[in-house]
């Protein structure tokens, strides 16, 4: 093997687009994948590590494991050219490798403390694999100081080698989202902290060649630690500004929208849609990582606190708005057949892990509604999996309901005829939007009970 930092980074560049540098990528998810696939389109060898035997038995088989576009044709390429290849066995797939890409799932527990017990037996087995000269790369989110404080310690301890002489170690976070992972991958500047100078020189000549944007070289790897959460932490609180004021206006008797679209002709505000709140594997887990780190120091971020309060709250109250729905309708939510458009956190995308939509559903159930769920990104048997009651059609999942509530702005929903909404579901049907894709007063003209999220001129 090569030791790769004892190359320029001219050399690296070379190396790797005429195919002589092998890259491991540790953890073949939403991101890892797509990176494993980018390095192989720069020319380097490619070992995917995953513990999920089925995943990588369906990667060798040449199938893309995720919904993401471009990755079925990257993926089917580059394994069928021999360039990338799948296995179960860290140590393996480290031993023979210059580089180690490590994307393994962070999080926090039911305690809401940041949780790196996964990162840290799995930097333990890329230790036992690890080779001297060797450069290992971190881009799974953690909190400052993670990777120095127990990343470093536990390459060190199962290989023998030290950190910063015998083998390179930096950090670089994952700046994209599930369904534009590619995209984003190689269009926004990559952030890079290195443990020292050769640790940085060498993971940006790595990193220079799948990203388009270019780099930007941070002091120091904390800082670089913090960029990925700072970020995260600034949507959050955008998101909970959006929601509190649509609360407000709801009480108020305004119209969030209209007065959002007016306040956003100033340049300096740039007001988001209120929503159901915050989902996916990011946004609704990273501020209290940051949180876990703040308390050490005997800080307490109590803006980012009320925030993620504040999120975490909004599908109750789409449950109350479609209450208040139904109360006029002389119905109430036990037994109310429900009928909930969109599982998936996040519009166009096939992910519905911590989806607000969820919490949705669990909290109408506990009220006794009867509750069916329709998502076009997942089958019905998708749905039905998850344990939830589920129609293979939109006609179906909402025929003869008394309320449907929109959780997510697929564009499927966009398209939603309320005229037809009227005519399948039973007579005075509410509608909440909390997805802001419906017009109200086209809704409220075809017979149906509107509410929605921050419409406070409908909704009292
Ligand atoms: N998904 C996103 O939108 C996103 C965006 C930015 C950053 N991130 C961060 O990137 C990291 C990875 O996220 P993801 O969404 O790709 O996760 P994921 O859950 O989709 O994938 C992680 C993969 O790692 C595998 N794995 C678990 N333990 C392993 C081990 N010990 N060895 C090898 N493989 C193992 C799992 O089987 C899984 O396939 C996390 O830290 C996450 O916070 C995710």
């Amino acid at each position: 093997m090569t030791a790769i930092m004892k190359l320029k980074p001219e050399e690296i560049r070379e190396m790797i687009s005429s195919g002589r540098l092998t890259v491991t990528v540790v953890g073949l998810g939403w991101m890892g994948l797509p990176l494993a696939c980018l390095f192989a389109d720069a020319g380097a060898k490619v070992l995917g590590v995953d513990k999920n035997r089925r995943l990588v038995e369906k990667i060798n088989r040449a199938e893309a494991t995720i919904d993401e576009p471009r990755l079925p044709q990257l993926v089917a390429k580059h394994v069928n050219s021999g360039k990338l290849r799948a296995l179960d066995d860290v140590e393996r797939a480290v031993s023979v490798s210059d580089v180690v890409v490590v994307t393994v799932p962070t999080s926090v527990d039911a305690e809401k403390q940041a949780d790196y017990s996964i990162l840290d037996s799995s930097c333990r087995e890329i230790g036992r694999g690890l080779l001297p000269g060797a450069l290992v790369i971190l881009m799974s989110t953690v909190a400052p100081n993670v990777t120095e404080r127990l990343v470093k310690p536990a390459l060190e301890k199962s290989s023998g080698l030290l950190a910063g002489e015998d083998f390179g170690l930096a950090y670089s976070p994952i700046r994209a989202m599930g369904g534009r992972a590619l995209r984003d991958l190689q269009e926004y500047r990559k952030v890079v902290g290195g443990l020292d100078q050769a640790s940085l020189k060498a993971a940006s000549a790595v990193l220079s060649t799948i990203v388009k944007a270019g780099l930007i070289e941070t002091s120091n790897i904390k800082t670089a630690e913090a960029t990925k959460l700072f970020e995260a932490v600034y949507r959050d609180l955008n998101i909970a500004l959006a929601n509190e004021l649509g609360l407000y206006c709801e009480r108020a008797g305004i119209d969030y929208f209209e007065a959002m679209e007016a306040a956003n002709t100033q340049p300096y505000s740039h007001l988001h849609f209120p929503s159901i709140g915050v989902g996916g594997h990011c946004l609704p887990l990273y501020p209290y990582m940051l949180q876990t780190d703040a308390q050490t120091l005997g800080f307490k971020l109590r803006l980012i606190k009320a925030a993620r309060r504040i999120n975490d709250e909004m599908p109750r109250h789409v449950m109350r708005l479609a209450s208040s729905g139904l109360r006029q309708a002389g119905r109430s939510l036990p037994r109310a057949r429900v009928t909930v458009l969109g599982i998936s956190y996040r519009a166009n995308v096939k992910e519905a892990r911590y989806s607000p939509a969820i919490e949705l559903i669990d909290a109408l159930k506990r009220r006794g509604s009867r509750v069916v769920v329709y998502d076009p990104k997942f089958t019905y048997g998708e749905v039905r999996t998850m344990g939830f009651d589920s129609e293979a059609t939109f006609e179906a999942a909402v025929s003869e309901a008394e309320c449907v509530i929109l959780t997510v702005g697929h564009d499927e929903f966009k398209s939603i005829n309320p005229e037809n909404l009227a005519a399948l579901t039973s007579k005075g049907c509410v509608v909440v939007d909390a997805a802001s894709v419906l017009d109200p007063k086209t809704v409220e003209k075809v017979g149906l009970i509107y509410r929605g999220v921050g419409r406070g001129v409908w909704t009292r």
